[in-house]
Order: C-alpha cells, then sequence, then structure tokens
C-alpha cells in the first residue's frame, strides 16, 4: 500500500520536510480501493490531491472553524472528507452536480466513520459568509459563472475560491470568468497534469448586479417551438436546441398517441418534457436527470410554460428510482460523454431502466448520433426496433417492450 502511494506521489513521501501536510498515502489508497470494480473512474486523483494540498496554505483559518469551508463538485468525496479528516474541516457544505457524486460521498462517508457535512438546498445557503471554497472544475465555463458569481455574492470578504482541474481540460476563459467576479486571480504552475486557479477579493456589487445581461437562470424563447428554455449554468445545451433534440422533437407526434404517462430519460433543460406536456394536454410527464442543475433547469422551463402541474421533476441516475410498468412511453436524448470522458454506459443503463418502466407495448423513443449504432443495443434491452426517422447526423427509433 505505501509503495504504491510513493510511485503515484513520486517523491514526495521520501523527502517529508519539503511535502509537509501532502495527502497521506493510507486516505488516497482507501479511495483507490474502493472503486476498483470500476478502473475507468479514478476515485482520487492529482488534481484532488493538489487542491487538498493547498487548501491550508491558501486560507488554514478557514479550515479549523466550522461551518466556513464549502466543497463544490466533489466527484466521489474525496475533497470533502479530505478536508475533514486531514485539515479538521467541520460542518462542510457540499454542493454536488451529480447524484451519482452524491452516493459516492455518503457511501465513503460510511467507510471512513465521518459525517461532518451537508448539502444545503441553494447556492446562497451553501456559500452565505464561507470563507474557503474547493472548488472541482467541469468543462463548462457557464457552471463556473454561476458559481463564482454565488460566491462573490454570498461569501465572506476574505474567501478564497480555490479551482482545481486536469490541465489539458483547462483554458484562459475560465481565468476571465473568475475575473468577473473576483479582483485577484493567479493560477498555479502545473503539478503532474493538474493546475489551479485561486480567487480572492469578491466583487460583490459586480455579482449582485440586478441587470439583464448575466442572470442565473439564463431564460430565452425559442420561436419556432413557441417555448421558453430556461438554463442553469452548465446544464446540456444551455438556452440554445441541441441538433439531436430538435430531430426527436419533429418526430415525436407519432410516439405512443395514447399515452397517457412519460418518462423524459435525462431531461437536460426540459425541453423534451415540456414541449411533450405542452402538445398533449391530458399527458402526466415524469422528467428525470443525474444532475442537479437539469433537475433545477427542467422545474424553471416547465415553470416558463404552465405546466408544472403535469411534469414532474425527478433526480435520478439513469431513471433507476422509476417504478416498473409505470410508463407508457419514454424519450430519451441519451448521453454520450461524462463530463470530459466519451462513454456509452450512461445511455445503456437508461435503455435497460426504460425496458423496466415500459408497460407491455409500451415505446422508448430515443435519438442517437447515428455513428453510435445503438440499433442492436436497443433490439437486445428493450425489443423490436424500428427506425423512425433518419437524417445525415441522426437516427430516431422505436423500440417496443413486448
Ligand atoms: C444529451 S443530453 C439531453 C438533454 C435533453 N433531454 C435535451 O434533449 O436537450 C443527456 C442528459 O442526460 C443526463 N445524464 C447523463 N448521465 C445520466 C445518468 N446516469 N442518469 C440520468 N441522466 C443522465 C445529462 O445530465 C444530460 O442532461
Amino acid at each position: 500500500m505505501w509503495n504504491t502511494a510513493c510511485e503515484s506521489l513520486g517523491n514526495a513521501w521520501q523527502q517529508p520536510d519539503r511535502y509537509a501536510g501532502a495527502v497521506p498515502p493510507d486516505f488516497a489508497d482507501l479511495f483507490r480501493r474502493r472503486h476498483d470494480d470500476a478502473p475507468d473512474l479514478i476515485a482520487i486523483d492529482g488534481t484532488d490531491r493538489f487542491i487538498l494540498d493547498e487548501a491550508p496554505h491558501v486560507h488554514g483559518d478557514a479550515l479549523r472553524q466550522p461551518g466556513e469551508v464549502a466543497v463544490v463538485d466533489d466527484r466521489y468525496g474525496v475533497l470533502t472528507l479530505g478536508a475533514i479528516t486531514l485539515h479538521g474541516a467541520s460542518d462542510v457544505r457540499v454542493v454536488q452536480d451529480s447524484l451519482v457524486g452524491v452516493r459516492a460521498l455518503e457511501a465513503n462517508a460510511g467507510t471512513f466513520g465521518r459525517r461532518g457535512f451537508h448539502h444545503p438546498g441553494s447556492l446562497e445557503q451553501a456559500f452565505r459568509d464561507v470563507r474557503l471554497v474547493l472548488l472541482r472544475l467541469s468543462k463548462s465555463n457557464d457552471r463556473l459563472d454561476e458559481l463564482a458569481r454565488a460566491v462573490a455574492r454570498f461569501a465572506a470578504p476574505d474567501v478564497v475560491l480555490l479551482c482545481g482541474g486536469v490541465s489539458k481540460h483547462m483554458n484562459l476563459s475560465q481565468n476571465d470568468v473568475l475575473r468577473r467576479y473576483f479582483g485577484e486571480v493567479t493560477a498555479s504552475r502545473g503539478r503532474g497534469k493538474s493546475r489551479l486557479l485561486i480567487a480572492q477579493d469578491p466583487l460583490r456589487a459586480q455579482a449582485t448586479r440586478a441587470d439583464a445581461t448575466n442572470p442565473w437562470p439564463r431564460s430565452v424563447h425559442v420561436d419556432d417551438l413557441g417555448m421558453t428554455l430556461v438554463a442553469h449554468g452548465g446544464v446540456f445545451a444551455g438556452t440554445s436546441l441541441d441538433q439531436g433534440t430538435r430531430v426527436l422533437l419533429d418526430a415525436m407526434d407519432g410516439a405512443v398517441p395514447t399515452a397517457r404517462t412519460a418518462v423524459d430519460l435525462g431531461c437536460g433543460n426540459g425541453v423534451i418534457a415540456t414541449a411533450l406536456a405542452r402538445r398533449r394536454p391530458g399527458i402526466r410527464v415524469v422528467a428525470t436527470d443525474v444532475s442537479q442543475i437539469a433537475v433545477a433547469s427542467t422545474i424553471a422551463t416547465a415553470r416558463a410554460n404552465g405546466v408544472t402541474d403535469r411534469v414532474e421533476v425527478v433526480r435520478s441516475d439513469a431513471g433507476d428510482e422509476l417504478a416498473e410498468g409505470s410508463s407508457q412511453l419514454v424519450l430519451c436524448n441519451p448521453p454520450f460523454h461524462e463530463d470530459t470522458t466519451v462513454s456509452t454506459d450512461a445511455a445503456e443503463a437508461m435503455f435497460r431502466n426504460a425496458a423496466t418502466i415500459l408497460q407491455s407495448g409500451g415505446e422508448l423513443w430515443c435519438v442517437w448520433n447515428s455513428h453510435l449504432r445503438y440499433r442492436p443495443v436497443l433490439e437486445r434491452l428493450v425489443g423490436t426496433t424500428r427506425q423512425v426517422v433518419r437524417t445525415p447526423k441522426f437516427t430516431v427509433t422505436a423500440s417496443r417492450r413486448a
């Protein structure tokens, strides 16, 4: 165990004076072991370590005071449990977009026998008066914009926002986003494959300005749809309409016209669920997504279009939580990325769950990038599949549950 950690941290552990305070190997190893069965998903990486190593140097005082630290988009709980276990933080406020991350944190907290954190219900509650924010960067500048704005608006004047990312996925525009809301923004030198951005001196006036140019959530009326789309920072497609989504929307009037219940798997900004509810006044739609940003955006889109009474929004991993045989129609524009990694795992989990959710004779209508060749997968996981429409880029299929 010790040797593995020594290798992965370079020579850090052979030079204790120089690296005092770095993440100890037994902590790192615990996280690595928990995810041996999912080798693609590395539970702790150099970016988490870098953030945890630097946290006491940028605002050690905040780490020692209860309730003064917030952690954002922690993938598996490493940052939260590291702040608690290694640095003595307590009453840590945690914001995690993905339900998978929330569950990983809960499970890992059980392993460590640690609590000392909670998930506040809003960004204001998450950041009000905090003095240190540890943030794992995603690929979305809009996500960073909404978060940085909220930190600058609600946190204490001496707050430090410590952001970490993988250098190859970072770009200068992230510094520009932070400079909108902070007077001082510095970038660390790279360490391994990672880099940190440190923002201080929150510009509260800028972050609070109630002008129309930059509010979150953002709202746009799409004329040809006759609908308003509402997006929180980082939701798929933002306030625009994805090309694949449009192809599905154009085809979906033919989807099980008699259905009284439908599910939108991976609802994003809620465009499909809301359009369906608007076009079919009798139908009830359950919209689900693993992402809190998507859930919040879908609720807002449904509200903006007056269909909240028939669109229920549930945060769920691939529809796992939906009842067996609860729906006659499932609509899906599946993901093919997990943040920066191309993956069809979530799509296949959705297809598998669609087969469970559907009543006998019900159909999964799905749009996908034609090069993905999902048809045999749909045949195997759901049932007889026919092509409804094919454009140069996208295919819509209907898969019938026997
Ligand atoms: C291609 S987008 C489609 C969004 C929206 N339906 C649209 O057409 O604009 C896929 C959506 O699936 C969501 N997603 C990814 N993995 C998921 C999972 N494991 N469970 C549920 N939703 C997931 C993403 O958050 C994203 O909102």
